[in-house]
């Protein structure tokens, strides 16, 4: 409530509005309850915090750069009863659901579908709708049944080891073997020799190496091309387009060693161009929007188009039903409007489609990262220097607090994002900041943007 009347008194001075429209912005004041701990959320608390429209947010668990933001709370999205229980208790009229684990095991629906908790807004798509990212075959068919340019692809379950293999031989590499479920980012192998390709097919189908997420593999044509990312929220039926981000994905300088979440991104990236923008509105976003409500699956929420530029025109590399990591801590820092109404209409399906309002300074984010990571790492460690950080946005990924002391918690530890008016001004601001912050391991890499020509090594 208090709130509330600073909203109104901040409306009353500055705007000569009616006591209606007073009473319908305080009428709107929401409490809002984010799922996840992660740099992702830690940019979506961030822009949420921000809402005149927001009374209290809630963070489940967060993490302690997102204290700043909100409330953490130590609740387990599985605890259905512990959710219910405080979504009733804290009068939560806003759910917004960051990671891809809950959306693709049913969390949306459960608010759906139960009484008390219906009358939330939601974001984050249906299970059903959630299998564009939980099943690999499952959105390569969509694709197909739409019309949308991806690889090739054939896919084999349990029972077709020979089959997968016979077909492995008749194929050239590179090799792209995909678990078809949920695999934390590492269910992807690209491999050139057909006799490593035709081991990892025996380890995934045959030997489950990633449980029943490899129970169905994926084999599909390898694309050559460069990668980008674009997003859009939607209502299932109308959509918002966000600003592009390009990802880092490998661990070493010059894209080389092991996969990672992400170790660092840009927006904008100037490769893409209106060309190529309008090419993926008409050929891959709108054709995938239409095919949503075609099928009539219930998707409010973020649609990440992982994308590649071809010699043939851009493809779809996958579907993500989530914002991607480390991209939302570029894209939505670039977003120049109130997030929490647009949630709103997604929810209530009255979106309309349009642009969503973005900066046109770009942002660029470098992360943090335990020493050893992607592979073992030491957590624990305390970081130093977060205080003469100035400038930047620092989102936590993966802290904890320990004796009053920040410290690493996980293999992505922190990303910071620069702004600027170009993105080489961007990173230099960046990297500058990041030189103050320091933990026993730490790594990073230092080539984000050059690449792009953004940055000179
Ligand atoms: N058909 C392909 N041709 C070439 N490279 C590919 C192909 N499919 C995937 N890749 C590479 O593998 C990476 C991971 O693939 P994909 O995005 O399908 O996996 P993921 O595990 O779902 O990723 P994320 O964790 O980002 O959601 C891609 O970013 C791309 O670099
Ligand atoms: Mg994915």
């Amino acid at each position: 409530m208090r709130k509330a009347l600073n909203v109104y008194i901040r409306l009353q001075q500055d705007q000569a509005i009616t006591g209606l429209y007073f009473w319908h912005q305080i009428s709107q004041l929401m409490n809002v309850l984010l799922f996840g701990s992660g740099g992702r959320e830690s940019a979506l608390a961030w822009k949420l915090a921000q809402s005149p429209l927001l009374d209290h947010l809630f963070i489940a668990p967060g993490n302690p750069g997102m204290k700043k933001y909100g409330t953490c709370i130590g609740l387990d999205w599985k605890d259905r009863d512990a959710v219910s229980h405080l979504c009733e208790a804290e009068n939560i009229g806003m759910v917004v659901i960051g990671p891809e684990d809950p959306l693709v095991d049913g969390l949306s629906d459960f608010f759906a579908q139960t009484p008390g908790l219906k009358h939330i807004h939601v974001i984050g798509p249906k299970k059903a709708a959630a299998q564009l990212e939980g099943s690999k075959d499952f959105s390569k068919q969509f694709m197909e049944r739409h019309g949308i340019p991806t690889a090739g692809h054939r896919t084999f379950e349990e029972h077709q080891l020979e089959e997968a293999k016979q077909y492995l031989a008749t194929i050239d590499g590179p090799y792209v073997l995909k678990a078809d479920g949920l695999a934390a980012g590492k269910g992807v192998v690209i491999l050139d020799s057909l006799s490593d390709a035709l081991h990892e097919m025996d380890a995934m189908l045959g030997q489950a190496k990633f449980g029943a997420a490899s129970s169905r593999v994926v084999v599909e044509e390898f694309l050559v091309g460069i990668e980008f990312s674009m997003f859009a929220l939607t209502d299932g039926k109308d959509y918002m387009m966000m600003p592009e981000a390009k990802d880092y994905k490998r661990i070493g300088e010059g894209d080389q060693g092991l996969n990672t979440g992400g170790m660092g991104a840009v927006s904008p990236v100037p490769f893409v161009t209106e060309t190529i923008r309008k090419e993926v509105l008409t050929k891959i976003v709108e054709p995938t929007i239409r095919g949503l409500a075609l099928e009539k699956m219930d998707y409010v929420g973020f649609i990440f188009f992982g994308l590649i530029l071809t010699n043939k025109g851009v493809k779809v590399i996958e579907y993500n039903c989530r914002m991607g990591d480390p991209e939302t801590e570029v894209v939505i820092p670039r977003v120049d409007e109130d997030l929490l109404p647009l949630f709103a209409d997604a929810a209530k399906k009255q979106l309309l489609t349009r642009p969503m309002a973005k900066k046109e300074e770009a942002a660029c984010a470098v992360m943090m990262v335990s020493g050893g990571y992607p592979e073992a790492y030491s957590k624990g460690r305390t970081i130093s220097g977060l205080e003469k950080v100035q400038g930047v946005h620092v989102f936590h990924a993966g802290t904890a607090e320990k004796d009053g002391q920040i410290v690493t918690q996980g293999g992505r530890v922190l990303c910071v994002t620069g702004m600027a008016p170009t993105a080489s001004a961007a990173l230099t601001l960046a990297y500058a900041q990041l030189d103050q912050i320091e933990f026993e391991g730490a790594y990073r890499r230092n080539d984000i943007g050059v690449d792009l020509g953004l940055r000179n090594l």
